[in-house]
């Protein structure tokens, strides 16, 4: 069983003083010691002599300290699927995956183009108290592609909306997309295309290549996705606004963000862990799991993607985390709703990909799971440095832990987990949002609170 503390009331901004004893923050050097007061570091190295003698102490047992690690991509179908996700159970899920924010997609029901609806998931986010739940908001109203959503009001609201995206669908006019981006530009909002050109992935369920072609399944070609990468890396150039690539899925895309970069265009990227991880072949199965948007691809794709991520041709990793119920996902192929959940597992992969292999080590992970998301997003308070006087977002990784994933210990209401039976070695052990512990893996007799029980 997970423990998390009672929510329901809003996390307090004071949380009196707690230690975390023998940690390594970046996983860097010997065991030293973050004392946080009332939600800020006030002190790392041996603990002052006048802490308080009131404070809780955590030990650490050398592990590695990071920042808090910040998700630009997830869907925590609040409100209108709330049987599949909550801000409650989301928020869970991100805590125990050692994210401090995460960023919640428009395509909701209602769609989030409306100040209302976004005060009210921040608002929801604020009151469960585990992670700063961002919304973010459609660019065209009800998810059209026709209309512009009034930017401003969002931006101003309650919520602060920062980010703009249909995802799930592409903005396909060019026309449009051009008037989102300088109607973005004066408000300084970031604009996430899910670039797929619709009328080339018509009926598609699968990556376009040889599995698709061998197992009778329609396919969605690269060029669908690097047409649009291509577009937009020129509007943005044009218009003189920046752009983010959510889910970059092939090797010409990383081309063109590369290409893009050394143009000057402020053009950024994510990719998810399961475009870093897995490849087409799962499909051999027909298992609906594996269907995603977009999908699989092929080994050399991976490889592309893990290079772009090491050498910053691709900024940061999201997960994309979409959660589903069984009976979209438990059911033909080609019916299946596209979407993995990915909260609780991202860390375990990008670790075993990046750091267990020897290729980076945890300042990368600290660059691409919390710094650089919060940089494109401009988040003020999140993916800051560890360091005297900044805000106690953090996250404890036990780097020496073997675990398997199992679909009953998931904060997270969907199954939808594509790694249930596998072992990693790597996981959260604690998570702190402004000096509140809101996820502890080794707090004992732990239960998830009644109102969140699934
Ligand atoms: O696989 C996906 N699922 N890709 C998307 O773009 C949307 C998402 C969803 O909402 O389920
Ligand atoms: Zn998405």
């Amino acid at each position: 069983m997970t423990n998390y503390p009672a929510t329901g009331a809003q996390a307090p901004a004071a949380a009196g003083t707690i230690v975390l004893h023998n940690v390594r923050p970046y996983g860097e050097g010997e065991d030293t010691s973050v004392t946080i007061t009332d939600g800020v570091i006030t002190h790392i190295g041996p603990v002052p002599e006048d802490v308080d003698p009131t404070a809780t102490v955590i030990e650490g047992h050398s592990r590695v300290l990071l920042p808090g690690l910040v998700d630009m991509h997830v869907h925590l179908r609040e409100p209108g699927r709330e049987d599949t996700e909550t801000i409650e159970t989301g928020s869970q899920a991100a805590a125990k995956g050692g994210f401090t924010a995460v960023f919640t997609m428009a395509n909701t029901a209602p769609v989030l183009d409306q100040p209302i609806i976004a005060e009210s998931v921040w608002a929801k986010g604020q009151k469960v108290g585990l992670c700063d739940v961002h919304p973010v908001g459609s660019i065209t109203k009800g998810l059209e592609g026709k209309t512009l959503t009034e930017f401003g009001m969002l931006r101003n609201s309650d919520a602060k909306v920062r980010m703009f995206s249909d995802d799930g669908k592409c903005v396909t006019d060019p026309q449009l997309m051009r008037r989102a981006l300088e109607y973005a530009k004066g408000l300084d909002v970031l604009l996430a295309q899910h670039a797929e050109d619709h009328r080339m992935t018509e009926g598609a369920s699968a990556h376009e290549g040889q599995t698709a072609a061998r197992l009778g399944l329609r396919g969605w070609p690269r060029v669908a996705e690097e047409s649009i990468v291509a577009r937009d890396a020129l509007l943005a150039r044009d218009y003189g606004n920046r752009v983010h690539i959510c889910h970059a899925s092939t090797t010409g895309t990383v081309e063109l963000l590369k290409w893009a970069k050394t143009q000057g265009i402020p053009l950024t990227a994510e990719v998810t862990p399961h475009h870093l991880l897995l490849t087409d072949s799962k499909l051999e199965t027909y298992d609906g799991l594996y269907r995603v948007n977009p999908p699989l691809r092929e080994s050399h794709d991976v490889a592309a993607l893990r290079e772009a991520l090491l050498d910053g041709t691709i900024d940061c990793v999201a997960t994309d985390h979409a959660p589903h119920g069984s009976e979209d996902k438990c059911v033909e192929f080609e019916h299946a709703k596209p979407g993995m959940l990915g909260l609780e597992s991202s860390l375990a992969i990008v670790a075993r990909i990046f750091v267990e292999s020897g290729l980076a080590d945890w300042r990368f992970v600290a660059r691409v799971m919390s710094e650089k998301p919060a940089e494109i997003t401009r988040l003020p308070d999140h993916g800051r440095p560890i360091a005297v006087g900044e805000p106690a977002n953090l996250t404890i990784v036990d780097p020496q832990s073997s675990w398997t994933s199992d679909n009953a210990q998931l904060a997270s209401k969907s199954e939808n987990n594509p790694y249930a039976g596998e072992e990693f070695h790597t996981q959260v052990a604690l998570t702190v949002l402004r000096g509140h512990v809101t996820y502890d893996r080794d707090a004992a007799g732990g239960r998830v609170p009644a109102a969140a029980a699934h």
